[in-house]
């Protein structure tokens, strides 16, 4: 990939801190923007901007035509064999409320198991909890491995049959594990038990294919791969779609009203009630049109380059210890690590004081922190538009850190 020419399209990637050039590396939490989705975005409240599905004069038309078109664009990256499968949502966190309230409350009941990982986002996990509190079902962990893999007898082992559903990350955003949702889906369904996966950290980062991965939902987030805030997505294989019912009700999701009741719209419209987000659903095609352009094995070798430079970096530094397995290809585009003598906080504060933008803190898994017996961890996280010169000044910035503060 010719970084030099991407960079060109994120003109946030020209802006000083301080003195210092921005080192961008918090793309876990979130990714910049390239003009052509901001092109995009312009293009459609400029030229286009209409309610959708509401209106038949001419901009509604084209609004509604963009909004449908921006779903197709959605269900063909990540493979869903129908654009119905691809329900719109506000981003990840939404989407797992969608399928734990959609689908968990209704379908679970007291004696059921879900079964989770240890390392799972705080969005993966609480809508699972207040499941478990509504039905009875009971949360049960899989054990990650002391090298932050999780062992896929374990898994096997944890999947008694009264497990019902699985829900997991399909790259965790703090230790940067992989799973493999391929092995998962075929273990989980051979017990029936569905699969429910967090792909907020993965279809930013690799080729995600939904039917080669056998999985019953898939989640992530538009603003973790160059889209816009506000935008996400829930696929829902359609076979379970029917198990489903609405949590949201209003306007944009019924078939017919009466004042004393209603009957609910075709999928996905039943489950995206009152005015969507369109324009944000048109930003995420953009941004999908561009990772495509750019290609996503090309942008999985890129990852893979920078993790293992990091990781040489990072582990020659005196005091610095990495989180998560050391072999690059095992982990998706972020680096956790910490120090013993030097608090994350800290070490994020002198980054930032060189222009390097990272994450501290507990990264939405206080449970992951907790276990490992860390109050905070530093998180620095790559993607497309950063090059090795990026991670030379993070490493650089925590040798400072160090030598400054410990
Ligand atoms: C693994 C994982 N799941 C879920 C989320 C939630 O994403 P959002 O805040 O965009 O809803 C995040 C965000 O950091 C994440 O990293």
């Amino acid at each position: 990939m010719n970084i030099e020419k991407i960079k060109k399209d994120f003109p946030i990637l020209e802006r000083k801190i301080g003195l210092n050039d921005l080192v961008y590396l918090d793309n876990t939490a979130t990714t910049q923007k390239p003009l052509q989705v901001v092109e995009a975005l312009k293009d459609y409240y400029f030229q286009h901007n209409a309610n959708i599905h509401r209106g038949i004069h001419t901009l509604s038309e084209e609004a509604s035509e963009m909004y449908d078109n921006a779903r197709k664009t959605v269900a063909q990256f990540i493979n869903a064999i129908y654009p119905e499968e691809i329900i719109f949502t506000r981003g990840a966190t939404e989407s797992l409320n969608m399928a734990a309230f959609s689908w968990g409350i209704p379908n679970l009941k007291k004696g059921d198991k879900i079964l989770l990982t240890g390392f799972e986002h705080h969005s993966n996990l609480i809508p699972w909890q207040i499941v478990a509190k509504n039905t009875g079902a009971e949360l049960k962990f899989v054990k990650i491995g002391s090298a932050g893999i999780v062992d896929m007898t374990e898994f096997k082992n944890a999947l008694t049959p009264d497990v019902k559903l699985v829900c997991v990350a399909h790259a965790s955003n703090v230790l940067g594990t992989i799973l493999d949702i391929k092995e998962i889906s075929k273990m989980a369904h051979a017990v029936g038990a569905l699969v429910c996966v967090d792909g907020a950290q993965a279809v930013p980062h690799m080729p995600v294919n939904v039917q080669s991965l056998g999985c019953d939902f898939y989640s992530f987030s538009g603003h973790k791969m160059l889209g816009p805030t506000g935008i996400g997505v829930l696929y829902v294989k359609k076979s379970v779609m029917g198990q489903m019912v609405p949590f949201q009700f209003g306007g944009g999701m019924i078939k017919e009203v009466s004042l004393t009741d209603a009957s609910w719209a075709d999928a996905p419209e039943k489950f995206e009630a009152g005015t969507p987000d369109a324009a944000g659903a048109i930003g995420l095609a953009a941004a999908i049109d561009y990772l495509t352009a750019l290609g996503m094995d090309k942008v999985r070798e890129h990852e893979i380059e920078l993790g293992k430079y990091a990781i040489e970096k990072l582990t020659a530094i005196e005091g610095i210890k990495i989180l998560g397995p050391l072999d690059p290809e095992k982990r998706t585009g972020l680096i956790s690590f910490y120090s013993e003598k030097v608090h994350a906080h800290d070490i994020a504060s002198v980054l930032n004081s060189f222009g390097v933008a990272v994450r501290s803190g507990h990264h939405c898994a206080m449970p992951l922190h907790k276990e490992l017996g860390l109050p905070a961890t530093v998180r620095a996280s790559y993607y497309i538009y950063n090059d090795f010169s990026d991670i030379d000044k993070l490493a650089e910035g925590v040798k400072k850190a160090l030598t400054m503060l410990s």
